[in-house]
This record gives C-alpha cells, structure tokens and sequence, in this order.
C-alpha cells in the first residue's frame, strides 16, 4: 500500500522533474539541492533580518513607523532587506515542503534516517513560528489579524491562566512589554533553536549537503534581489485594535490555517496541527521497514586504514582499538543500527580488489547479501566472447528502474547496491581481463543518489582524487558515466548505452 502511495508520487514528481532537468545539469537541479537551498534562504534571512533590527523599534507605537521608514524612505536598501527577508522566508516554505515530499517518495525515511524526518519536524513547527511571529512585529492590520487569531488559538490551551486574547482588547491594554517578548522570540529565542534543530537534523550524516552549489546561490539569491525591487513587500495601514482589519493581503505560504480558525475553531485547528505532526512521526515505522544485513568487517583482512569510516555516507563506521593483538591500532566497526547496507565501505576498501585469488576474496569490509566475491563471478559469467562489435558491461544500482529497461533491451548488467559499491579495480579487472571493450556505470545522478553520496565518491575515485582510485593504467575513455535520475521511466540508459558503444566502436577503428 505505501509502495503504491511512493510511486504515485514519483509519477507527479516525474512532472517537476523533467522541465528542471532540461534547464539544469543534476548538481544544479535546485530539486536535487533542497535541504541545502533551505539553508541558504535561512542565511537570506538572518543577513537581511540584521539589517531591519538596526532600525526596527520594539515598542507598539513606533513599530509600524520603524518599518514604514525601512520600506519607504530606505527603499533602496532597507526596502530591499525587507522584501528579501519576507520572499526568502517564502522559498523556504517551498523548498521544505518539496523535501520532506522527496524524502518520502523515495523511501529516505526509513531505518536511519528516521533520526533525520522526526527531527525534522519540529524545524517546521519553528518556521512557523517565527514566520507568525515575524508577521506580528510590523505591527499593521494584518499583524493585528495574525495577532488576534495566534492570541484566541494559545487560548484554547489549558496552559496560560490569563486570557492572551485580553492583550488586544485596545490599543492601551497592548504592553510594550509583550510586544518586546514577541521581538525577543523572533529575533533571538526561535532562531537559536533552529540553529540547533539544523544541527541535530543532519549531524548524524557524514558530509551533508548544507551549501548548494555557488552557481545556484547566485541564481536564487538574484531571483530573490528581481523579485524585491519589482514587487518590494510593503505594509497594510497600521493596526488599530478599535477597528477589525479590512480586506487583507494575505500570505498563503504562512498563514493557510488562519482562515479555519474562525471557519472551525481553534481545537480543532490544534487537532488537525497535532495530527498531521503525529502522522509524520509515526511514518518511519508505518509499516516497519524490514532491516537490512548489515555490513561486516573481517579483522583478518582489515589494516585500520579508515577510509570505510571515511566514504559511509551514514557515519555507520567507528575507528575503534584493535581488538586481535596485530600491530595495526584500529579497526572497522559497524554500527548495525545505523548501516543501510549500501556496499560504498567495500567500494572504499583497498583490500575489495577482484585481482586477489577467488579464495581470498574476503575484503576487510563486505556485505553478506552481495558480496565482493559475488560481484567479481558475476563479471567472469556475464563476460562475452570478443568480436567485431565493441562490448560494453554495464553496472546498474540494485533496485533501479533503468538498469531494467537497459537489461530488457538486451545489455549486460551486472547490479550493484550503489555504484560506489564498486571499487574501481573492478573497472581494471573487467578491463584488462578482456571480460569487456568497455564500463558503462548507470548509476543515480548526483545530489539524486539513494545513499546521498554515491556518485560523488565514484566520479572521485575515477578521476583519481580519491582513494582507492583508478590505476593509471585504465583507459578511462573505455569507461562511461550515465548518471540518471532514478527511477525516472524514459528510455535515455538506452540510447546512452548505444551512444558509447558508437564511440568504443570509432576509438577502436582508429587504434
Ligand atoms: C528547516 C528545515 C529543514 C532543513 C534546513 C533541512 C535540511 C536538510 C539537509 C541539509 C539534509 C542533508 C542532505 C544531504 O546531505 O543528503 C537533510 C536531510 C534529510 N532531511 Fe531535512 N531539512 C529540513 C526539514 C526536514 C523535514 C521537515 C523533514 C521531514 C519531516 C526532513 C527530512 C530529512 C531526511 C529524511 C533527510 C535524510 C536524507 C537522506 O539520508 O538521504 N527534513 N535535511
Ligand atoms: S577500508 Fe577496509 S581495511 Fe580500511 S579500515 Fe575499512 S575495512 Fe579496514
Ligand atoms: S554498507 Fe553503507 S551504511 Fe553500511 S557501513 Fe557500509 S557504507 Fe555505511
């Protein structure tokens, strides 16, 4: 049943996906960079919110005319600032809301990475929070609707004994005091908490995306700038507790709820709230995923060198003491709980090489369902006798929609759990033992990879700025990268993989 829901959210995705990918190489995709571009409109933000609190007045009377003086008289740059901060704080919305639907229709929200959806959650109800909040300080019509509407929600709390809706009975009842506690919440306690909540969100990866790519930032932040001096954002007249608002400007990106809390009531909108954040933290378990094997160290066969513990892109290895009285001072260690048995520790183990003899295939690291001796028969079996036509041995990822359309029009797939799962002396092997005239890796596209950081580790170790890298004897124009989107239902592996055997064919006519 939740398999069927992934799908059909592939399919809408496949939607956004296709344009996007037109426009943009895969590092670029903004679709592919969503966690990191969320923390980039936060940076927006908080530069742009730094130059507001200069100007701004944190009292109720001369609130509004602080950020009238930004708007209208500093237009040029506290105007600028404004609009930035207010559309910055809108992409994000955006950008959240995209990754947590990614997350989800891909499966990244099972096993491990339960730690990093649940941990999630919160950060929305923090965003929130500060947008509401934000909404509350310039202190105009809308703020005064927003203010009213937050102050009648609180109160269906059994947690404050006065009335917070009291505050804003008039203009005289409305305290500096209170409107200085607002100020402090959205200009100092929420943002700290987030911060912290970030951190927590992503500690647990090894190198998480936290910055998209330059080239991106400028792109965004540039839309941002247009958009600001195009459309700058101003205020509604200012707020006066003795008349209900008038015809507001609403933004939907932060304040969807607020219509139901007049519409229902304000339990009821806490019901849906809760709900639908309870809904979201039960997810990883609903159903439980089945566990993975995990991957296992062999003490006789690891040197201590550390670059397992390195490359797991779920900081699943620990260097700890040597345990076997050898002279080596570490050793691997897997944490089962937080292993998703993607092979990429084996793929990064220099004793993972398919040139040791068939018994002695047993690397330092290995997983037991795919081992790397397994890899090495498949290549020996699926090798074909040479001839005329060039051919090419195809390495696809375990459960990819493309490596099944490549083998059902007749390629030669060997599968793999990630293409960093492959040590690169694999290549060489295939290579250099004539098994293949070529290597066409069909693995997930960059910032698109199942386990975060496959094709980054392999694009590394080819180009021989990683370790364990490619000998220097490989020829690496024999060996061709197909990044793909995946699970994207199109027929490119296959004409990609026509495509490279066209040019093996036209290397080896000219040698
Ligand atoms: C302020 C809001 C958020 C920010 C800034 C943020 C940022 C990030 C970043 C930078 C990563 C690491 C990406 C990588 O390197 O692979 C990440 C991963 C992740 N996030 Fe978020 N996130 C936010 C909200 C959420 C929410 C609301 C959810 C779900 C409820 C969520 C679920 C996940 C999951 C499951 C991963 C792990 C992905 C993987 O292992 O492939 N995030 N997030
Ligand atoms: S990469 Fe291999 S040899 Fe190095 S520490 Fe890890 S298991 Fe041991
Ligand atoms: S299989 Fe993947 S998740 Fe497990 S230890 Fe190896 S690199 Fe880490």
């Amino acid at each position: 049943m939740i398999g069927r829901v992934h799908s059909i959210g592939r399919s809408f995705y496949e939607l956004l996906r296709r344009p996007l990918a037109r426009a943009f190489e895969s590092k670029q995709n903004p679709l592919n960079q969503l966690g990191a571009l969320t923390i980039f409109f936060c940076w927006i933000v908080l530069v742009s919110g730094i130059w507001l609190l200069i100007f701004f007045r944190t009292s109720v009377s001369a609130a509004f005319e602080s950020v009238e003086y930004l708007t209208h008289e500093q237009w040029y740059l506290g105007g600028v600032m404004r609009s930035l901060h207010r559309y910055a704080s809108d992409a994000l919305i955006i950008t959240i809301l995209l990754h947590v639907i990614k997350e989800f229709i891909f499966n990244r929200y099972r096993l491990n990475r339960w730690f990093n959806w649940v941990t999630g959650i919160p950060l929305v109800w923090m965003i929130f929070a500060l947008g509401i909040t934000g909404y509350w300080l310039v202190w105009d019509q809308l703020a005064q609707y927003v203010a009213i509407s937050t102050a009648e929600l609180l109160d269906a709390l059994p947690i404050f004994t006065d009335s917070m809706a009291g505050n804003f009975m008039s203009d005289e009842l409305l305290s500096n005091r209170f409107f200085t506690l607002m100020a402090f919440i959205h200009l100092i306690g929420l943002p700290i908490f987030l911060v912290f909540g970030i951190w927590l969100h992503v500690f647990r990866l090894n190198g998480p995306r936290i910055n998209p790519p330059r080239r991106l930032m400028a792109g965004a932040l540039l839309c941002m700038l247009l958009l600001s001096v195009i459309y700058p954002a101003i205020s509604h007249d200012k707020a006066n507790l003795a008349m209900a608002p008038q015809a507001l400007r609403f933004d939907w990106f932060y304040l969807h709820v607020y219509p139901l809390i007049q519409r229902w009531s304000p339990g009821w909108v806490w019901i849906l709230l809760v709900g639908i954040s309870v809904v979201l933290t039960i997810a990883p378990w609903a159903p439980p995923a089945k566990k993975t094997t995990v991957a296992v160290v062999d003490l006789d066969n690891c040197n201590g060198c550390k670059r397992c513990a390195d490359d797991c892109p779920f900081g699943a290895i620990e260097m700890i003491p040597r345990t076997d009285g050898t002279n080596y001072t570490h050793q691997a260690s897997v944490t089962d709980d937080l292993c998703i048995s993607c092979g990429i520790c084996v793929g990064a183990c220099p004793t993972a090489t398919p040139f040791r003899s068939k018994s002695a295939l047993v690397p330092g690291i290995d997983l037991p369902n795919r081992s790397a001796a397994s890899i090495r028969q498949d290549i020996v079996d699926q090798a074909e006798t040479p001839s005329d036509d060039p051919r090419v041995m195809i390495f696809g990822c375990r459960d990819d929609r493309q490596t099944e359309i490549v083998r059902k029009a007749g390629g030669n797939v060997v599968t793999v759990r990630c293409m960093a799962h492959l040590q690169p002396s694999y290549l060489d092997f295939v290579l250099s033992r004539g098994h293949a005239d070529g290597v066409m890796l069909l693995g997930c596209e960059n910032g698109n990879c199942d386990y975060r950081l496959g094709a980054d580790w392999t694009e590394a170790r080819i180009a021989r700025v990683r370790d364990p890298w490619l000998r220097k004897r490989t020829d690496t124009t024999k060996i061709a990268m197909g990044w793909l989107a995946p699970w994207a239902n199109i027929a490119n592996p296959v004409k990609r993989v026509g495509a490279f055997r066209d040019a093996l064919r036209v290397t080896e006519g000219d040698t």
